[in-house]
């Protein structure tokens, strides 16, 4: 195993970037299947993601929505060369009953365009500065419907971003961290 294997934190990471599975910057492989398993477990077809970077983690919970019956993907990517990215890996996928978009618009600014109760689940990953991500929570619990989950990644390490989610009774998942900052936080809206 070579020096860069070597230093993954976990056996199934060094799995996933053989396979192509993981690339840095992407959230780690063990919080994308938490998250596709959440989506799974209450049946949701409506997901926004604030913050796509490359797709990887649009492409699991497209690939999850299909699944399920289809329904929406939203997501929001302020980089041009990356939104287009996520939207080539989406479409390189078999998605026939996923609605895709990608907005370039900030998250904070696509979530105060949807209607209220519109989302099963919102994965906020864009800006990690405390500030905005509150902001994008209030709105994000805005626009879940009851049962709906509000998700977040890095919310340990760096960021530090936990008491977003324990602050509103939730939870922040301490996973592995791959970079300065990973883990999940997890609130679900009554
Ligand atoms: C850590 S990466 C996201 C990783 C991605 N969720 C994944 O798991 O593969 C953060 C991304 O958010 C984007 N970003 C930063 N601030 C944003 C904002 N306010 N709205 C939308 N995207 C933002 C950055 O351009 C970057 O591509």
């Amino acid at each position: 195993m070579n020096q860069a294997l070597a230093a993954f934190p976990h056996d199934s990471l060094a799995q996933a970037w053989r396979l192509g599975e993981y690339h840095t910057g992407a959230m780690e492989p063990w919080s994308q299947n938490v998250l596709a398993a959440l989506l799974a477990a209450i049946g949701g077809h409506d997901v926004l993601e604030v913050g796509t970077y490359l797709g990887h983690t649009s492409a699991v919970l497209c690939l999850t929505l299909e699944t399920l019956g289809g329904g929406e993907f939203l997501g929001a990517e302020i980089d041009p060369e990356r939104r287009t990215r996520t939207l080539q890996r989406l479409r390189a996928l078999s998605l026939p009953r996923v609605v895709v978009n990608v907005s370039p618009q900030p998250g904070i600014e696509l979530l105060k365009a949807q209607a209220t109760e519109s989302f099963d689940l919102v994965f906020l990953d864009g800006d990690h500065t405390r500030a905005v991500v509150e902001m994008e929570a209030d709105e994000a619990t805005r626009v879940l419907r009851s049962g709906g989950l509000l998700c977040g990644h890095d919310v340990y390490g760096v960021f530090d971003l936990a008491g977003v989610w324990t602050s509103r009774g939730g939870i922040a998942l301490r996973v592995p961290l791959i970079h300065a900052a990973g883990g999940l936080g997890i609130w679900q809206k009554p």
